[in-house]
């Protein structure tokens, strides 16, 4: 979908844009050292006519703390519940540590599962709950005591341990969920929306010690969740899903600026998004903006950040760039940034996210600007 291009705006040569490499590619077996803990190759399952996951092929790495992001009924869910082995799919081969678990039950994988529902025994206690896996492995009354303490301090949940899982609140309740599933030390620990029922404080709180929990303990994290800043704070590696299927797999870095669909693109951060043709090799954008790009003929999707764009007033566009007058219709206050917000020539909104305080923009509603990029902050989808 992604190729090479040469763009000329306005007959003024620029260089050219910079191509979607491999890096994506190369970042996936970077620190891998070896062999992958866990593999899906064509891995489908349907419910009734419903094809529910299609053709997924993933590779994770013992360490790697792996997003599975996407959008409500994408797949997520039965994704992490066929590598848990509480769904079996209809074709493909999951492996893991080097064994093929396609057949096997969720007991017999190196795994642990953490529900979305947290899944505690409400009648036994905080310690009971945490110790009750390794009570059935079998394990010494003593060494279940220290695990069992060593994992309540993991989720800082110590003073908690006589309590029973009724008098608990839904975040220390999803302490406990964690902790039970840590004290089995799986070699893969699935999270499913685990921590989508807390509050914000607390959200990023139980976010800053997952991380510690993964740097202390190690091991390897795959969690599901549909909301893009607790993927990118929380994984090394993010599986953007869409309908289904994984439309990208690579790093936070990677995924917000080298897109490879314009789902990715929209679904993760904000974008202007501009669909227009292709013909000949010459993209239009409005009457003025008109660039080369090789590539087929038809409807293609140009995405350029917010906060790529600069909105210059008296119309002194970036000649190195491509720009388009529109006329300012809104300006928020966010903080950290200003948004202000355009209709260009042929109507569209176009956001525009600055630095610092909105007096700075200098800009009022109404007026008509430029706005420029950088043409190598645009991205151009034949889809
Ligand atoms: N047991 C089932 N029987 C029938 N359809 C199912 C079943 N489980 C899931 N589905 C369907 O498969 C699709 C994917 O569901 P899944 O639970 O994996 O989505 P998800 O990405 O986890 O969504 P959410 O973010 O809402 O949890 C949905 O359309 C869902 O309705
Ligand atoms: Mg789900």
């Amino acid at each position: 979908m992604i190729h090479p291009r040469v763009v000329h705006h306005m007959n003024m040569p620029i260089p050219p844009l910079k191509v979607q490499s491999s890096a994506a590619d190369r970042e996936r077996g970077e620190g891998a050292g070896g062999l992958p803990i866990v593999s899906m190759r064509g891995i489908r399952k349907a419910f009734g006519g419903y094809q529910a996951v299609d053709n997924i092929n993933l590779e994770i790495f013992p360490g790697d703390f792996v997003a599975i992001l996407g959008p409500s009924g994408c797949g997520k869910t039965t994704l992490l519940r066929m590598i848990g082995g509480f769904l079996q799919p209809d074709e493909g081969v999951i492996e893991i540590d080097g064994v093929d678990v396609t057949r096997q039950g969720p007991a017999q994988r190196p795994t642990n599962t953490v529900f979305q529902g947290y899944g505690l025994f409400p009648h036994m206690s905080v310690r009971q709950n945490i110790g009750y896996g390794l009570k059935i492995a079998g394990r010494p009354k003593s060494e279940i005591e220290r695990i069992v303490d060593l994992n309540l301090g993991l989720v800082r949940m110590t003073e908690f341990a006589g309590r029973n899982i009724r008098e608990l609140s839904g975040g220390q309740q999803q302490r406990v969920a964690l902790a039970r599933a840590l004290a089995m030390r799986p070699k893969v620990l699935l999270l499913d929306e685990s921590l989508a029922a807390l509050d914000l404080k607390l959200r990023q709180q139980m976010q800053s010690e997952l991380r510690a929990i993964h740097q202390e303990i190690g091991g390897t994290f795959v969690f599901v969740t549909h909301d893009q800043g607790e993927a990118f704070s929380l994984a090394n590696k993010v599986a953007v899903m869409n309908k289904g299927r994984v439309e990208q797999f690579a790093s936070p870095h990677e995924i917000y600026h080298r897109p490879k669909t314009s789902f990715v693109a929209t679904f993760v951060g904000e974008a202007n998004v501009f669909r227009c043709r292709r013909d000949n090799g010459v993209i239009a954008l409005t009457q003025d903006a008109v660039f080369h790009d090789p590539g087929p003929n038809g409807d293609i999707t140009i995405m350029v950040r917010p906060e790529n764009m600069t909105p210059s007033r008296g119309g002194s566009p970036d000649t190195r760039g491509i720009s388009v007058k529109a006329r300012a219709v809104d300006k928020s206050f966010q903080g950290s940034f200003t948004k202000l917000s355009f209709i260009d020539e042929g109507g569209r909104e176009i956001d525009v996210n600055l630095g610092g305080d909105a007096d700075l923009a200098g800009i009022e509603i109404g007026e008509f600007v430029t706005l420029s990029w950088q043409s190598d902050s645009m991205i151009v989808f034949d889809e």
